[in-house]
């Protein structure tokens, strides 16, 4: 009895004179006071970028359904996880595929031999590798440019001198700078792994230019890089049997590493982040609870006026 009474009492307040009611929010909109061009004119502008959105939504739909591109099948990798790190044995084993295969024709600008300090290599290691090349330096107190042993600030050594080099020596194709690849490609590692163990012969009808292989991955089908995993095609200094399977594998999680080097912090934020939001969400409940205690508890009385 008590509990309606108190109901019939509240929707009375509500109904009250100072309260506004449902149907005077609308009085409230800020649109209201619009003129009748503006609205038409902001109508047109929404509907034109929705037009467009779904035009270049369907372009590139098109595009990626030519059928002359095959896509990449999407493999569990072992840091596909939420929570899953790097698996930085495989990083260091892709770092020495590069080193010995990739890096005669592809550059890697944005990373330096510092980065792989409590990566892959200990900092004595990757001052080794980094001493290993030499590195234009200069000008001395003659003016002259001179040649040192690379040292850990160093960037990784580009093969050729600048694009029109790297273009002459491949038949006119630019190998692209590795260092983001994975980034800058639809299907990330798993993309690289399926161009690079995805080479097969030509199918009849399709034609290839001097110096153009057939890889069903590339977009077009006709890609300027020939094969370069091959099994056994070199030697892993853990002892890694270097199947051509294996060196590709090695290799994408290092590109992964070197387009996201903050993939591993990232994760570790997350789970922190969430650890940390769990436990506001549950204070923040416990408190809305409290708070709200006296309102949801209060038992509203009718005492009609004595006369
Ligand atoms: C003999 C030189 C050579 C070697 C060695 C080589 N590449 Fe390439 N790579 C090229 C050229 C040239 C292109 C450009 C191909 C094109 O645009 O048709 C290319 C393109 C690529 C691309 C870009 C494909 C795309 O979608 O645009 C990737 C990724 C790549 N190479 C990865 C590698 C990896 C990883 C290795 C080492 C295992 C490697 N390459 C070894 C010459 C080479």
């Amino acid at each position: 009895m008590a509990a309606s009474v108190g109901r019939i009492c509240r929707a009375g307040l509500l109904k009250s004179p100072h309260v506004p009611t449902i149907n005077q929010f609308s009085s409230l909109s800020t649109t209201r006071e619009w003129t009748k061009g503006r609205k038409a004119l902001l109508g047109t502008i929404g509907m034109l970028a929705g037009g467009a959105g779904a035009l270049l939504l369907a372009l590139d739909r098109s595009v990626r359904a030519s059928d002359l591109e095959l896509h990449p099948p999407k493999h569990v990798w072992s840091h596909s996880g939420m929570f899953s790190s790097l698996d930085h044995a495989s990083v260091r084993r892709g770092y020495e595929v590069y080193k010995q295969v990739c890096a005669a024709c592809h550059s890697m600008r944005f990373i330096a031999y510092r980065n792989l300090v409590g990566v892959t290599h200990t900092e004595e290691e990757a001052k080794a590798e980094a001493e290993e090349q030499m590195v234009l330096d200069g000008p001395n107190e003659q003016g002259e440019m001179f040649k040192r042993p690379g040292k850990l600030s160093d960037y990784f050594p580009s093969p050729y001198p600048n694009e029109e080099a790297a273009r002459a020596a491949n038949n006119g194709a630019y190998p692209p700078d590795l260092s983001y690849i994975v980034s800058a490609r639809h299907g990330g590692e798993d993309y690289i792994f399926a161009l690079l163990t995805g080479y097969c012969d030509a199918p009849a009808g399709v034609v290839l230019r001097e110096g153009q292989y057939f890889n069903p991955y590339f977009p077009g089908g006709a890609i300027s890089m020939a094969q370069a995993l091959y099994n056994e095609a070199m030697e892993y200094t853990d002892g890694t049997p270097a199947t051509a399977s294996q060196l590709a594998k090695d290799i994408s999680t290092f590109l992964k590493w070197t387009a996201e080097p903050e993939h591993d912090d990232r994760k570790k934020m997350l789970m922190k982040a969430i650890g940390i939001f769990s436990f506001l969400m549950a204070i923040t409940y416990y408190i809305k609870r409290m708070k709200f205690s006296t309102l949801k508890t209060r038992k509203i009385e009718f005492r009609p006026k004595e006369k």
